[in-house]
């Protein structure tokens, strides 16, 4: 992408995040050749037959069948079929997956993890335009083990939205790695990330999932978040969201990915807010 590139030409939308993702998960998932005919069988049937006792219970009719038909083809074609799962689905795998964790919560990666960010070393400031706007936010901390021992060299990879809601890479006219940055703690396990407080989250409301939106009367929105993936050589990886205390949908959030252990509580200092949070990792 050239500067010239970077103008805002049109809004994030159906045909630019969500297409955007789908082409990012397509890249990125290596899909092996796992699948159990018995795993099938069963989860297929499973679903199959959830379907059918709603049709049955709730008496759905031909005119909502075909309704369901027409939008399922249209989230296709609008590319938000990672934006509809990882809205409204992902966070019950997320749960499934990570139940038996002693250390830190995991939360849903969502659609809009790039890895390959740049590499900041124990401490620095996220990559951000001279203009970026939004509170300057220190975010600091430590990595360590379930038994309280610091990590040194602990990978800290974080992403998150700017103060519109936009995701680089997702949305135009926004720096490559803009706000995306991966973070190795330092001898004592300690990272420190300057960056800014991140917006609430709007999904895309031009497209399939913002009809499905307005369809339900439901608000399409998630709280500000940070994104992290926090992982060290003999320990589990963590995939998780940190929200802020008092934001906007903090108790509402449409992807059902808020945990109390999540929210942090900055407090305000002379450059704008800071605030400490400590990874566990649980051992492999
Ligand atoms: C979606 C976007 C997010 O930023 C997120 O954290 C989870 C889901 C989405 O649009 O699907
Ligand atoms: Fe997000």
């Amino acid at each position: 992408m050239t500067t010239t590139d970077h103008h805002i030409e049109f809004p994030p939308s159906a045909a630019g995040s969500g297409n955007a993702a789908t082409m990012s998960f397509q890249e990125r998932q290596k899909v092996t050749a796992q699948a159990d005919p018995a795993r099938v069988d069963l989860l297929a049937t499973a679903v199959l037959t959830a379907v059918h006792d709603i049709v049955r219970r709730h008496e759905v009719s031909y005119a909502e069948y075909d309704a369901l038909k027409a939008w399922m083809i249209q989230v296709g074609e609008d590319g938000e079929w990672p934006l509809f799962l990882d809205v409204w689905v992902e966070h019950a795998v997320e749960e499934v997956a990570n139940a038996a964790r002693e250390g830190s919560k995991g939360s849903i990666e969502g659609p809009y993890y790039v890895p390959g960010a740049p590499s900041l070393g124990a401490e620095g400031a996220l990559p951000m335009r001279e203009d970026e706007q939004g509170t300057p936010l220190l975010f600091h901390g430590l990595v360590r083990n379930v038994g309280g021992d610091p990590l040194p060299g602990a990978t800290v990879d974080i992403w998150h939205a700017d103060n519109d809601g936009y995701y680089a890479q997702f949305a135009p006219g926004i720096p490559e790695w803009n706000l995306r940055g991966v973070f190795i703690t330092g001898p004592d396990g300690s990272f420190s990330i300057r960056t800014i407080q991140p917006a609430p989250y709007q999904i895309p409301t031009d497209g399939s999932c913002g009809a499905l939106i307005r369809a339900a009367g439901w608000h399409a929105w998630r709280p500000a978040h940070l994104h992290l993936k926090v992982s060290a050589p003999g320990h589990l990886p963590v995939t998780t969201q940190l929200y802020f205390a008092g934001g906007e949908h903090v108790n509402s959030d449409i992807a059902q990915a808020t945990k109390p252990e999540l929210i942090l509580s900055p407090v305000a200092v002379d450059s704008g807010a800071e605030v400490r949070y400590d990874f566990v990792l649980d051992p492999q």
